[in-house]
């Protein structure tokens, strides 16, 4: 049984697949009169909702749970849970504080467990990014994007993305928060080196895509002082923005903290892409499902 809890759970031929599927138009109706629970331990407006239309578009009908209805691991185990949701559901989704919680669904090899977010990665997130750029670029592979921020989930899943589509992967974080040694390795596996710079502006040159995230993911609030400190000068402005390529875009998986991680100027002007990436994550769940459901299981 295949699972979803990170993007390199692909192969690139799948991802490739996935991509393909999430762009056509009239998507065959894999979920008819079948479930999909969506489990949430943090708030989300973007996956909920791309979620849950996926599925009504797939002809399924979602069921949105918020986890402390749940009592994860406290009424019940993520196991018991899991076994449960099995009986009702095609697929389970989840977004969770620790990665281990998806992983300990997906081991029981009931259905298809798809990571909605944890900690660790953010995979339904890069393949709407993917698919953005796809659009506006074709073809992916040689294309640069530039990752200026912390290196969080969003950002990690955004490398094995790149990676696996043949893409160049640039970033610059501030000392503290880079990749570990590990991580640049798991990057690597895909078949990219991942450049990292010191200097926000050495990444970004030349790049196509120039993208950012929150300082502060879930769950690091009580960091946020702190980080703000950390990352000055990891703003993307429009004079960052300079040093891309003539006709670069701009992308946030979002929310956005406006004026910390990128300027008004720059998420509200015209090489901003966020509004179609956000848009994107309904194609990209709908081509990750068709695939999961009905390709990926054969
Ligand atoms: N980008 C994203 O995952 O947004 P939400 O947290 O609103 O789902
Ligand atoms: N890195 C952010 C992404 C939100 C979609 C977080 O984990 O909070």
């Amino acid at each position: 049984m295949r699972h979803i809890l990170e993007i390199d759970d692909l192969s690139s031929s799948e991802l490739a697949r996935v991509l393909d599927l999430a762009a056509a138009p009239d998507p065959a109706r894999v979920l008819t009169g079948k479930g999909m629970a969506l489990i949430f331990e943090k708030p989300s407006l973007r996956t909920r909702n791309s979620m849950e239309m996926a599925v009504v578009q797939l002809g399924g009908h979602p069921i949105y749970i918020a986890a402390n209805e749940l009592g994860l691991d406290t009424r019940e185990s993520v196991e018991d849970v899991t076994n449960a949701m099995a009986g009702f559901h095609a697929a389970i989704g989840a977004r969770v504080f620790e990665h281990s919680t998806v992983e300990r669904m997906a081991a029981l090899d009931r259905v298809p467990v798809v990571n909605l977010l944890s900690e660790q990665s953010h995979p339904m997130q890069a393949l709407a990014d993917l698919l953005t750029m796809r659009r506006e670029f074709g073809e992916l592979a040689g294309r640069t994007v530039a990752y200026v921020g912390d290196a969080n989930n969003v950002a990690r899943s955004l490398a094995l993305g790149a990676g696996l589509a043949g893409m160049n992967f640039r970033m610059s974080t501030p000392p503290g928060f880079a990749f570990a040694d590990a991580d640049l390795d798991h990057i690597r596996s895909t078949g990219i080196e991942p450049e990292v710079f010191d200097r926000p502006e050495e990444a970004v040159g030349g790049a196509d895509a120039v993208y950012t995230d929150t300082w502060t993911s879930m769950g690091q609030e009580e960091e946020s002082e702190q980080r703000r400190r950390a990352f000055e000068g990891f703003t993307v402005d429009e004079r960052l923005m300079g040093f891309a390529q003539v006709g670069a875009v701009f992308m946030h998986c979002l929310p956005a903290h406006r004026g910390e991680e990128a300027t008004n100027d720059v998420l509200d002007g015209p090489r901003s892409r966020i509004w179609i990436q956000a848009a994107n994550r309904m194609h990209a769940a709908r081509g990750l499902l068709s695939w999961l459901i009905n390709e990926a299981q054969q």
